[in-house]
């Protein structure tokens, strides 16, 4: 069976001969750390050894609820934001038909709690009100004000629409153990729960139920997505050799790219279905690494639809870039190009090929293009998009960031940053508790 592959010939040139070497002892040194919990933030490593843990019969029982909530729903609305959304959308829109949502195929997933549009919560109120929808209810903290929010917005309709007997049965929360207001509502109310553990953080968990669960209730085989992982756990272990280690080659290769005054980072896809996955990436090494002035700003394009906006700048603007393309080696399905008598559109020369070796050729061509304007090329490889490889992908991004925030020299696993908005918010609102804080912003911006 193939793996997930990285190749960084392209990106090396521009670091020149030594530089990723130069990073091995470092790279070795985060591995290590991370294997016997010495980094900081070591009380956040409980994703490190996760897919090899989990067992078949926990895997059954988010089966079983998933079997439930699908035959009692028709729409499950996942509420969650940020590490509690973003997993579970990636590995769910990579594995989707592009037109699920057209088809009505049943349950539908939606994503709510991940925004505070109004229009946007009081059009799914509407879409919901002649469904027969089920919510899981996702915060690890369980104060979350997005997610509370539409929670509380779901679980009223729900009730009124189910009645609050009927309601219970459909509603499942995926909390803490013991804190948060989502775990207090789960055990007042009897909701079905399943617990985030204490040492995977939200940008970490979508192996846990917080991916899983959504996951399984789309459709898609969480056993295969496991498995996945499991295999790029052992290829990517403290105890393979650099040179051999794709997670350790990709994290020293970005460290060295960015030491060279490359500051950004563009996840690039060939396939729009990965549009996710890079949202998912950009979250797992944005709020990994861009602390303490430091990191790598994580952006992403859908190509080859952005070559023809962002293309321009990625391939003449300003030199502090570096791509990372993730290519699919073969798509699931087959289609061929046309013969046409009159060829008014001059394609016949396409006749009879597939769809895809004409994609191949766009990457191979932007390939060579922004190399030639000075782009460093990492490509990450994967056989197929199905649930085996995405786990592989999943837990290759997620070691792999690991090594380079700590060979970066941060905390990996912490977010201070993310607190500063929510302060202010919660001070303009007036939230019992914040009363000095209302003050002093309410001064601050001159209004009352
Ligand atoms: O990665 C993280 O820690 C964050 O993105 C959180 O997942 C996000 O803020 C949601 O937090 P919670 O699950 O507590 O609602």
């Amino acid at each position: 069976m193939k793996n997930l592959t990285l190749c960084i010939d392209k990106a090396n040139q521009f670091v020149g001969t030594g530089a990723v070497e130069a990073l091995e002892q470092k790279t070795k040194a985060a591995l290590e750390a991370l294997e016997h919990g010495t980094c900081p933030g070591n009380d956040f490593l409980g994703w490190l050894h996760l897919p090899s843990s989990i067992t078949s019969d926990f895997l059954q029982e988010i089966q079983r609820t998933a079997d439930d909530l699908r035959a009692s729903c028709d729409v499950i609305v996942v509420a969650g934001i940020g590490g509690s959304y973003l997993g579970a959308r990636a590995v769910i829109e990579a594995l989707s038909n592009s037109f699920a949502w057209l088809k009505q195929t049943s349950p539908a997933i939606i994503f709510a709690g991940n925004n505070i549009g109004e229009d946007y919560l009081a059009e799914l109120s509407e879409f919901l009100k002649d469904k027969r929808f089920g919510v899981i209810n996702i915060s690890k903290s369980g104060t979350t004000t997005e997610t509370a929010l539409t929670f509380r917005l779901m679980k009223k309709q729900c009730e009124e629409q189910r009645g609050k007997e009927e309601a219970k049965k459909v509603i499942v929360a995926i909390t803490d153990a013991n804190k948060g207001a989502a775990r207090a509502a789960a055990t007042k109310e009897g909701y079905k729960t399943f617990v985030i553990p204490d040492d995977v953080g939200g940008r970490f968990s979508v192996l846990t139920p917080v991916g899983l669960l959504p996951i399984a209730c789309a459709g898609f085989d969480i056993c295969q997505l496991v498995q996945g992982a499991t295999v790029m756990e052992k290829v990517c272990a403290h105890d393979v050799p650099f040179t051999d280690n794709p997670a350790a080659q990709y994290a020293a290769i970005r460290n060295a790219l960015y030491n060279s005054g490359k500051k950004i980072e563009i996840l690039v896809n060939y396939q729009p279905k990965l549009h996710f996955m890079s949202e998912w990436w950009k979250q797992l090494y944005g709020e990994s690494e861009g602390k303490d002035k430091k990191g790598i700003f994580p952006a992403s394009v859908d190509f080859t639809t952005d070559l023809h906006s962002m293309g321009q700048w990625i391939q003449d603007g300003e030199r502090s870039i570096f791509e990372t393309v993730i290519s699919i080696d073969t798509p699931n399905r087959q289609l061929l190009f046309p013969e046409d008598e009159e060829n008014l559109d001059g394609l016949n020369f396409l006749a009879g090929k597939r769809v895809d070796e004409v994609n191949k050729m766009a990457e191979l061509g932007t390939q060579l293009a922004h190399i030639d304007g000075g782009v460093p090329n990492i490509r990450i490889t994967i056989p197929q998009l199905n649930e085996f490889y995405i786990g592989q992908l999943i837990y290759f991004f997620e070691i792999a960031c690991g090594i380079s925030g700590n060979i970066l020299g941060v905390n990996t696993f912490n977010q201070p940053g993310v607190e500063a908005y929510k302060k202010n918010m919660f001070a303009l609102l007036n939230k019992p508790g914040y009363e000095a804080e209302s003050k002093a912003i309410r001064e601050r911006l001159k209004i009352n």
